[in-house]
């Protein structure tokens, strides 16, 4: 979750303001960290998560590699608040989790408690083919 939070200072996020961090953990005991990128075009937008996961695998990483992925969020100059993956980062993250090593996320829920959910627990009836 430190990770996590260090890595949102580096957020572009002109529009809505709120600032994302995300690290990810390796089998490997090596860190990959994330943050928000915004665009004028809204949808072209990329969550913390994501860049967190494309980075690890640019570097590498493979689908099982990953142990836990930490989120923290705020609006700029702000106290930390809940973070919870979006829908689609919950099925980018499932991609990349296996069953030998089941994604573990952490993130703060809206009660302001600390979550430890796997990704399989977070996206019941995740798409697959
Ligand atoms: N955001 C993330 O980085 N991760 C999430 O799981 C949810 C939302 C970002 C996207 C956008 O830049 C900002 O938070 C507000 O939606």
């Amino acid at each position: 979750m430190d990770r996590a939070r260090a890595a949102s200072a580096h957020a572009y996020c002109p529009y809505s303001h709120f600032m994302v961090g995300a690290a990810l953990l390796t089998t490997r005991e090596q860190v990959f960290t994330g943050c928000n990128v915004e665009n004028i075009s809204y949808s072209l937008t990329i969550c913390a998560e994501r860049v967190a996961l494309y980075t690890a695998v640019c570097a590498g990483k493979k689908k099982g590699d990953f142990l836990a992925l930490a989120i923290a969020g705020r609006m700029k100059d702000r106290p930390w608040q809940p973070c919870a993956p979006c829908g689609a980062c919950r099925q980018v993250l499932a991609e990349f989790s296996s069953s030998h090593h089941p994604l573990v996320v952490v993130y703060v829920d809206g009660n302001g408690t600390v979550r430890e959910q796997t990704i399989s627990d977070l996206l019941p009836q995740g798409f697959s083919f």
